[in-house]
């Protein structure tokens, strides 16, 4: 064995040599690993003894892409490029062993080699877009070589992690080796093809899929047309769609040259600083500082949910799609087979779609049981969530009940949004086994898991709780107990200038179009039309005092009733609402007011800046670890923009400065409102930026 550099071994396996990189966590290709790739191949092809090369690698995965931190700095050489060149203008038949997952760089390491083998297990993609980027080494141009451009259109636009089968089908790995038996598979795959004499065929000279593609330029309009509204905003899909255009138009080197020009271009722009930002951030979120690794976790077998509503139900459906039994109780029957019979009809729609087979859906509502008796089922259970009415006197009773019936250990989790989890916590004689776990609705589809730490849960709850939503692929943030916990309580800034610009004079399609164009998926109008504007309104106590009122009383309870803030079409197309501008007008009237034009820099400055204030004060109560959790809570629950990084990202983007400015403005017009956090100030005079909080 010849060790190449610290990364780097190479050995010979008879007449094949073998290239194991070990540079954890992911292989990703760091100046050390390029160093160590273009030493070993070239040593590889110059000994003798030699006939083909095998590259494979130690740990979790094969090459996971690029070094993302080195990303912004000049890299040292050798460069990627000079790597793949020796690798694919080798003499001998170089095949890449693959296992984890072969992404970005790594798969484009991993099509400059003649031959790709793989486990079972693996999977391949270029995730680059979700880093606001496109494949800068190669990927654009040779991936639609391999699959087409159709599937290149997709996979790169996507990111999707493709397993290997498909890959085996789509022509992007040569052979599947048995699981665990990667390298034998390889050395033996390496020593067919030398024997064979195969010709050593480049990727880069197939060009029989791009050319089929050539003079249809109605394949890239189809696929822009389809996904228009999920690229809204974001560059880097169309910049992908850009290259693979020209690996069908163009010869491969110019290919290259438009790949080299957009990579450069998203690289220094905005929005690849912040989702590559996100990627850390969501990382960085899942580490508790004062828990210890070895932090005991709690073995979670079966679960209990409480509530067979909307939100009971899907809690549920996550723990089942992860393959743990849960057992949902109700009070009564009729509730518990209808919430059971909205779970089977949500798994048939999934499965009509294509998402799951229909065995997987017999599968997981076998997994899901209905009961009527806690004490009956709770026994057992590892960890039970309560998501029933918002009313403290219930949740009591219901965590004493708990308390009573679950065994020692057990997880005791309320899906409360905003009470007071010490509370809740108070009337059991284990708060250490109490949390909280808030979902957000649709608690089946929606990523984001606030888990609420309450003054005495203990470090082990805290530790599985997070560990659990990795498993059942949530992003977890761990936050502390206050109204609202971080996400509402930062929408509770955005709901209330909303609603005072409409009083000021600002429609509330205006206000909607300002936050839809920023990169919201909807504004705050449309989205209380969406959910239903009587939530919470009681007709009962409805008095006419609110626009609210007002619009409920007249039966626009949103699109259900097909009119709200807004008018809708029977398409549920949204109109602006004359019977809704005169209700605010006879209101703006009747509070003596003068209605005035609103700017939309107004607007926004109004809606978003009081959020970062509010995320100042929240990290001033340590009620959040540091200001990108807060980020991540906005952009995986409440749709912020991705690429505009978070609102403390993007307040950095404005200047803290500029923000403390306009919220001391706007408390010297508008008044407490706005009053800046002292932290606030704080940073600003000490020249610091919301990412050090
Ligand atoms: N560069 C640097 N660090 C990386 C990295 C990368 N490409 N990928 C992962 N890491 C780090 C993570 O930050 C994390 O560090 P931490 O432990 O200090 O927090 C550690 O590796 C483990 O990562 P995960 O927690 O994500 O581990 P998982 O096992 O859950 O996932 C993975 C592994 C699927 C490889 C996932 O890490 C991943 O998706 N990585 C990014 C892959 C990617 O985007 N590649 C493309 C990069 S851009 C590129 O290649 C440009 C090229 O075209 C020129």
């Amino acid at each position: 064995m010849t060790a190449i550099n610290a990364v780097t071994d190479l050995t010979l396996d008879g007449d094949i040599a073998v290239i194991t990189l070990n540079s954890p966590p992911v292989n990703a290709l760091s100046a050390a690993v390029r160093q160590g790739l273009f030493e070993g191949f070239k040593a590889a092809i110059a000994d003798p003894a030699a006939k083909a090369i095998v590259l494979i690698c130690e740990g979790r995965t094969f090459i996971a892409g690029a070094d993302i931190t080195e990303f912004g700095s000049a890299m040292a050489d050798p460069q990627l490029a000079d790597v793949q060149d020796m690798m694919e203008s080798s003499t001998k038949p170089v095949v890449a062993a693959i296992h984890g997952t072969v992404l970005g760089g790594g798969l484009e390491v991993a099509l400059c080699a003649h031959y790709r083998v793989a486990v079972p297990s693996a999977k391949f993609g270029l995730p680059e877009v979700n880093l606001g980027l496109l494949p800068g080494a190669g990927g654009t141009q040779r991936l639609p070589r391999v699959v087409g451009p159709e599937r290149a259109l997709e996979m790169m636009t996507s990111g999707r992690h493709v397993p290997a089968k498909e890959a085996l089908s789509g022509g992007l790995t040569d052979e599947l080796v048995e699981e665990g038996k990667l390298k034998e598979g390889a050395i033996a795959f390496a020593r067919k093809v030398a024997a064979e004499n195969r010709p050593l065929t480049k990727i880069r000279d197939q060009n029989a899929k791009v050319e089929a593609a050539r003079g249809k330029p109605e394949i890239f309009a189809d696929f822009r047309k389809a996904n228009a509204r999920k690229f809204r905003g974001f560059l880097a899909p169309e910049y992908n769609i850009q290259c693979i255009e020209a690996a069908v138009n163009l010869p491969f080197d110019e290919g290259m040259k438009v790949e080299r020009k957009l990579f450069n271009e998203l690289m220094a722009g905005s929005q690849s600083a912040a989702q590559r930002y996100t990627f850390f951030a969501e990382r960085q979120a899942q580490k508790i500082p004062g828990i210890a690794d070895d932090t005991p976790l709690i073995p979670i077998k079966k679960v209990g949910v409480i509530g067979a509503g909307t939100m009971g139900g899907g809690i549920a459906m996550n723990f089942a799609n992860a393959g743990i039994p849960v057992v949902i109780v109700e009070q009564k029957q009729e509730p518990l087979d209808k919430g059971l019979g909205i779970i089977r009809k949500n798994y048939e729609r999934t499965a009509s779609r294509g998402g799951i087979t229909a065995a997987q859906v017999e599968e997981r509502c076998a997994l899901i049981t209905g009961s009527l008796s806690m004490e009956e089922s709770f026994a057992d259970v590892d960890l039970v969530i309560e998501a029933v009415f918002e009313r403290m006197d219930i949740k009591k009773d219901i965590f004493a009940k708990l308390d009573a019936i679950c065994k020692p250990g057990a997880i005791l989790a309320t899906n409360t949004s905003g009470l007071n989890i010490d509370e809740i916590a108070s009337v059991t004689k284990r708060p250490e086994s109490v949390i909280g776990l808030h979902f957000f609705s649709p608690a089946n589809v929606m990523k984001l898991l606030e888990i609420v730490r309450a003054d005495h849960t203990s470090d082990s709850v805290i530790a599985t709780s997070m560990k659990l939503a990795k498993q059942i692929g949530k992003t977890a943030v761990l936050v502390g107990v206050c109204p609202g916990f971080v996400g509402n309580r930062i929408l509770g800034q955005r709901q209330r200038e909303a609603q005072k610009l409409v009083m000021e004079g600002a429609m509330p399609w205006d206000i909607d179009r300002v936050l839809y164009d920023f990169g919201f998926p909807m504004g705050p109008f449309a989205m209380s039309d969406l959910a239903g504007l009587d939530i919470g309104w009681v007709k009962e106590k409805s008095n006419g005092e609110s626009i609210r009122d007002v619009l409920c009383e007249a039966d626009r309870r949103g699109q259900k009733t097909g009119a709200g803030y807004y008018d809708y079409d029977e398409n549920r197309n949204a109109k602006p609402s004359p019977f809704t501008e005169k209700v605010i007008n006879d209101f703006i009237v009747k509070s003596g007011a003068n209605p005035r034009k609103i700017s939309d820099e107004e607007i926004l400055e109004r809606c978003i800046f009081p959020m970062i204030n509010e995320g100042v004060k929240i990290l001033e109560e340590k009620k959040a670890i540091r200001s990108s959790d807060i980020d991540v809570v906005w952009q995986n629950g409440y749709g912020w923009p991705v690429y505009r990084g978070g609102p403390m990202w993007y307040g950095d983007q404005v200047g803290p400065d500029k923000v403390l400015a306009k919220m001391q403005d706007f408390q010297a017009k508008m008044g407490d409102a706005f009053k800046p956090s002292p932290l606030l100030e704080k940073l600003v005079a000490d020249g610091k930026k919301f990412s050090d909080l």
